[in-house]
């Protein structure tokens, strides 16, 4: 099966600290994973590695990071392949855009459309399903400064999904969400991953997983504590290792949440 991201023994800086330390990792296309970590353990460095931000040192031991099978990417052109939402993401969103601007830009993996980018009538009838998909048709004409921080992140997913990515890839996607737009999106992620979409979802908070990922990866200190089945990584002394700290985990219709050890 073709491989999303194929890391072995890589190193990442960030500024001066060494953020992912000797890793290796494969996310093969088809198996969505959640990478899971407390905060600054490397996950978000991680996927600046996959989508190019940043670049690796490669470890002696036959180091390599491939992405999709390939060493040497344009970078515009990986990451047409992969849809990316984040908050950095939605901090460095023009805010003069407009709704439909902010999805079309999806064709290029661009902040905001431009003069010299060109869409046909299939980009903009594409755009325009994307968004009925999404239930925000209404957005179209909105400037994204106005709108709310999950009407946001809905017109990012969309313009994450509207070149029909290999790859679709969250980062805390909803981190500022309110219960009903959190619990609307992670509808949207599962009915996706549903239709096959492969999903690498990053996060630390455990109740966003879908119960449709399957495969988990413990991220701490910028290396893999574990990686393996969700169902058996996820319990309370892994957990509890991962992050440091007591707690109680309860399952529920195949989802988890962490309470304060009581
Ligand atoms: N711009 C930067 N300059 C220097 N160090 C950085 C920079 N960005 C991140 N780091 C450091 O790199 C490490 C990994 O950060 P990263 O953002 O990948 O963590 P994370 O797992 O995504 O955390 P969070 O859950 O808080 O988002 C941290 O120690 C962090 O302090
Ligand atoms: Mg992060």
């Amino acid at each position: 099966m073709s491989k999303i991201l194929d890391a072995q023994n890589i190193s990442a800086y960030r500024g001066l600290s060494l953020a992912i330390k000797d890793l290796s990792l494969e996310i093969p296309q088809g198996c969505s994973t959640a990478i899971l970590g407390p905060n600054g353990a490397g996950k978000s460095t991680l996927l600046m590695l996959l989508s190019r931000e940043i670049y690796p040192v490669l470890g002696q031991n036959n180091g390599h990071l491939n992405i999709f099978g390939k060493k040497d990417w344009n970078v515009w052109d990986l990451r047409t392949r992969l849809g990316m939402v984040s908050q950095d993401l939605q901090n460095q969103y023009l805010r003069h855009s407009q709704g439909e601007n902010v999805v079309l830009s999806g064709f290029y993996s661009s902040i905001d459309v431009w003069s010299h980018q060109e869409f046909n009538p299939q980009d903009r009838e594409m755009a325009a399903r994307t968004m009925q998909m999404l239930g925000i048709s209404h957005l179209k004409d909105r400037k994204f400064s106005n709108l709310s921080t999950g009407e946001q992140r809905l017109l990012l997913l969309a313009r994450a999904l509207v070149n029909n990515p290999r790859a679709l890839v969250l980062d805390e996607p909803t981190s500022g969400l309110d219960l009903k737009a959190c619990f609307q999106y992670l509808q949207i992620v599962r009915s996706l991953i549903q239709q096959e979409q492969t999903v690498i979802l990053v996060t630390h908070h455990i109740h966003e997983i879908p119960p449709e990922v399957e495969r988990v990866v413990f991220l701490k200190n910028g290396c893999i504590l574990a990686d393996g089945n969700k169902h058996e990584l996820m319990t309370r002394e892994s957990l509890e290792e991962l992050y440091g700290t007591s707690l109680q985990l309860v399952c529920h219709n195949g989802f988890y949440q962490a309470l304060p050890a009581s």
